[in-house]
């Protein structure tokens, strides 16, 4: 592993532009190299974090970095984006327990504050009713004052568990989770049970964050990434409405930008 790309932080202006579309073997590096720099800009970054495939490589990236450059996450408090419901404790699809096993457990260093949707029970039971709502409740608060928010985009335009049908509005809550979206939590997750349903930040907190980037990796994701880019501003594609965002970056690799009209200019 060569190690993260470190943008000159003096260019950084013109060199992130609201979409950068990088060779695949570049990308993981590239956005890495740029989450180091707003580290190292504010050893304090609140920042919100996804799991899935397309930021793994990235995280990999980063606990690389911890031992090659000095980057530290010490000082963050990342705050988890999305969880499942109906998934024991320690499934190894649970966002919880991937986000630990891909970054926050790996480094040295640790985390100041790793904020997760507490969704078990005292027991390992899972959360309903009052109890539920005051877990969303917890996480939305810790997700007030975000700096940053990296998010992936579903198949089916969702960003984090805001499903078709979610709005700009759309607060931090529980969501029944479309067939394809359960579907991928075992298939693609390794799930050891199909979940419930799930917990997300909502989008009316990912776009009052200081800043928002949107990673979209391979061919598969090139047509919802059109339409997300290019598309109408709609509640069909929730992704869509991350364009409000007055500081929206793109980090998509050339096969995920292959059918967007004038990459490099969204
Ligand atoms: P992926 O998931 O990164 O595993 O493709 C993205 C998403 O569903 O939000």
């Amino acid at each position: 592993m060569a190690g993260p790309t470190r943008p000159a932080v003096a260019a950084e202006e013109s060199a992130i532009a609201r979409l950068e579309v990088l060779p695949a073997s570049e990308w993981a590096r590239t956005v890495a190299g740029w989450l180091i720099v707003r580290l190292e800009q504010r050893p304090d970054l609140r920042v919100c974090l996804p799991t899935g495939d397309t930021p793994s490589p990235v995280y990999a990236e980063l606990v690389a970095a911890e031992w090659m450059e000095n980057a530290s996450l010490a000082g963050a408090t990342v705050v988890l984006l999305d969880e499942w419901l109906g998934l024991a404790p320690g499934d190894p699809g649970r966002s919880d327990v991937r986000l630990e096993d891909d970054l926050v457990g790996q480094l040295q260093g640790g985390v100041r504050r790793f904020a997760r949707f507490a969704v078990d029970g005292p027991d390992g039971a899972p959360l309903a009713g009052a109890a539920l709502a005051a877990a969303v409740a917890a996480q939305d608060a810790e997700a007030e004052h975000l700096d940053l928010v990296l998010v992936g985009i579903g198949g089916n335009g969702h960003v984090g568990f805001n499903e078709p049908g979610s709005t700009p509005s759309s607060p931090t809550r529980a969501v029944e989770l479309e067939p394809t979206t359960l579907e991928g939590a075992v298939a693609r997750y390794g799930a050891a049970a199909r979940p419930t349903g799930g917990l997300t930040l909502g989008l009316d907190r990912i776009l009052a964050a200081g800043e928002v980037w949107l990673l979209v990796t391979g061919e598969h994701k090139a047509a919802i990434l059109r339409e997300a880019l290019e598309g109408p501003e709609t509640s069909a594609c929730p992704a869509s409405f991350l364009r409000r965002h007055p500081r929206l970056t793109v980090f998509a690799d050339a096969p995920a930008a292959r059918l967007l009209a004038a990459p490099g200019q969204a």
